[in-house]
């Protein structure tokens, strides 16, 4: 079977600059940001809407692709687990799953509220929240 390809769709831009700073998750976030999507993709965008809610899958660049078991959001005393049991960037391939709430759109712009993501982060899918 080939390998995927991966096309990168857009990037995120937002005012947070280090892993560290980032929230854990964007369940608990209340950053704000852009995404700006590749103006060849500006019909695939048909239908996005503020107010909406989007699942935002990215492509972690700086993540650790080699660690395969991690504490927990770094609690030691929860002990070590596989990296597909947690919501760990450290994974074989680093994508992302946030959902991110539609403040505005303008044209390929979207700015989104909930980010867990650092700046310049690229981003490989937007899906509709079911
Ligand atoms: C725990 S992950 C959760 C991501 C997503 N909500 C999920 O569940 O798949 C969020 C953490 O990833 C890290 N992170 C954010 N952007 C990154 C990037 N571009 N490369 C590597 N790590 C990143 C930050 O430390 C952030 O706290």
């Amino acid at each position: 079977m080939d390998h995927p390809q991966l096309k990168i769709i857009g990037t995120l831009h937002c005012g947070i600059h280090s892993l560290q700073e980032a929230p854990k998750n964007y369940d608990i976030s209340e950053h704000t940001g852009t995404i700006e999507i590749e103006s060849q993709y500006h019909e695939a965008l048909d239908g996005i809407e503020k107010g909406q809610t989007v699942v935002v899958l990215c492509w972690l660049h700086q993540a650790d692709r080699d660690v395969l078991t991690v504490y927990p959001r770094g609690d030691r005393s929860r002990g070590l687990r596989g990296v597909f049991a947690t919501r760990s960037p450290a994974r074989p391939n680093p994508i992302a799953i946030s959902e991110f709430e539609i403040l505005e759109r303008r044209d390929t712009l979207l700015t989104v509220k909930g980010l867990d993501i650092i700046d310049g982060t690229p981003v490989i899918d937007i899906k509709k929240k079911i």
